[in-house]
């Protein structure tokens, strides 16, 4: 769906908007999530906790956002984690020289190239100021994108904000090894908030100062890549990969750990579950790829990465980092921090390494927005509807009275909370035309709408609506909380 679209939709409806929006000159890249933005966002978390933490047995952690500047020495953000940036001569203006010269050229252009390379492809694509038009630029300097805080009155505790919630994890990864009682492989996860000091943050949840993210770090002994107990269930689950230089292609785990297309099973098992989270949150799978990347475009602590993208009006985003990191972050905090983070199994003593997951939670929400955003002609009405799988609308259902008079509310508020109390989540209306209600809840996708009108006085029943045919049904009140469990799973199964 256009982004213009989703704009409206989120500030009309308050899903996602700017903060500190009534001050001027707020900076961009933050933002704050309405009452329904903000539920479809915690479901996501939550389908991402069931689907892929829960179900793989995995430890779930909340670190702090602030960790102190060793961390990202051994780390080697404070080294390597920097944006190539440059000036317009004329208006002064800054801006990302790889996106501003993939506007020009077309083509990706990695972050890595040396300076001088991304100086030579400004003057060969004859990139102009995106601001004023003018094609003079200072050359490309290295920008650091982490964000620095200072702590204590001193201020003589050099912090930042972490801009990865992964780190937390690998601090933590001992002290868990060894109290959860667990051999490897350990899969550590954490939904949380990481930080980037974004140049040009852009097309709104997409690039963003402040970031939601979900990541998972699995742990695991290098000699036992290939093995991982569950990989039958998705030996021949097809996924869509796209080897470097090639077209997107279907193919089993199983042919890709034979044809060593990815390090091993371990990656072909994670790989498969990522795309298969992906497919509950209602995105079909011809929209989904990885694009495996080469050596200039991967982050300089990973081996082998795939980044898993999805296609949308604002062309293929990336939604998740699929990153073998080796020991490389263990091996680095285990130096400069002087403690041991080696582990011992089968008589050997060595540094796990790490397969790692690490999904943009708000571009998740982004995108599935923008593939599940309906707009159709009724006749001469226009209806905006977003069919968001059941697991992931912001309510299971609303619960309207026709009218708010002749008792009818009281019935409507009695069966509204009967329904929190069997554990749905429902939602109570009783303000406009029923209409008018219907519309507001299908504009942010709430699963179905129940309405108590006068019938419901004389035979118990109420008006059961389908969001998306808008097909309605008589239901006994009564019989309520096992109809919705049985749409609810007829809706999962077959979207
Ligand atoms: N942890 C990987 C990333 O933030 O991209």
């Amino acid at each position: 769906m256009p982004k213009e679209e989703i704009a409206n939709l989120a500030l009309r409806r308050s899903l996602f908007f700017p903060s500190a929006g009534i001050y001027a000159g707020s900076p961009s890249g933050f933002f704050d999530f309405g009452p329904d933005g903000e539920t479809i966002r915690r479901k996501i978390i939550n389908l991402w906790r069931k689907q892929l933490v829960e179900k793989e047995s995995m430890f779930e952690i909340f670190g702090s956002q602030i960790l102190p500047e060793p961390v990202f020495r051994a780390s080697g953000h404070i080294q390597n984690f920097n944006d190539p940036i440059v000036q317009c001569s004329k208006c002064n203006s800054l801006h990302r020289a790889d996106k501003l010269i993939e506007v020009h050229s077309k083509g990706i252009v990695p972050e890595s190239l040396s300076t001088t390379e991304l100086d030579k492809l400004i003057k060969k694509h004859s990139v102009k100021c995106p601001k004023c038009g003018g094609s003079n630029f200072a050359t490309v300097k290295k920008f650091n994108m982490m964000i620095k805080v200072d702590i204590g009155a001193t201020g003589d505790s050099s912090c930042y904000l972490r801009p990865e919630t992964c780190q937390s994890i690998f601090l933590d990864f001992s002290r868990l090894y060894k109290t959860m009682r667990h051999q490897l492989p350990i899969g550590i996860a954490q939904a949380g908030k990481s930080f980037r000091n974004e140049i040009s943050p852009r097309n709104s949840l997409i690039r963003e100062r402040e970031i939601g993210q979900m990541e998972v770090e699995v742990f695991f002994n290098p000699d036992k890549i290939d093995e991982i107990p569950n990989f039958a269930e998705v030996e021949n689950y097809n996924l869509n990969l796209m080897l470097l230089g090639k077209k997107t292609k279907p193919i089993s785990c199983k042919d890709a750990v034979k044809k060593k297309l990815v390090s091993g099973k371990l990656v072909a098992y994670y790989l498969a579950r990522n795309q298969q989270l992906y497919e509950s949150f209602g995105i079909p799978v011809s929209k989904m790829r990885f694009r495996e990347l080469d050596k200039d475009e991967k982050a300089f602590y990973a081996r082998e990465t795939w980044d898993f993208e999805i296609e949308t009006d604002l062309g293929w985003i990336e939604l998740v980092a699929c990153n073998y990191r080796t020991d490389y972050d263990l091996k680095g905090h285990q130096k400069e921090s002087k403690q041991k983070l080696a582990v011992k199994e089968d008589g050997k003593e060595f540094i796990p390494h790490v397969f790692e997951l690490s999904a943009g939670i708000d571009r998740s929400f982004y995108v599935t927005l923008d593939l599940v955003f309906r707009k159709e002609k009724r006749g001469s009405e226009e209806r905006i509807y977003l069919k968001l799988p059941a697991k992931i609308a912001p309510y299971d259902v609303g619960v309207y009275p026709l009218v708010k008079k002749d008792g009818l509310s009281e019935i409507a508020k009695k069966i509204f909370v009967n329904l929190l109390d069997e554990e749905f989540d429902a939602l109570y209306d009783e303000k406009g035309s029923i209409g008018k209600r219907y519309s507001r809840a299908d504009e942010v996708g709430v699963f179905g709408g129940i309405t108590v009108d006068y019938q419901t006085k004389d035979d118990d029943t109420v008006t059961y609506r389908y969001r998306d045919s808008m097909k309605q049904v008589r239901v006994k009140i009564p019989e309520l909380p096992s109809f919705l469990r049985k749409i609810r799973k007829e809706f999962t199964d077959k979207p």
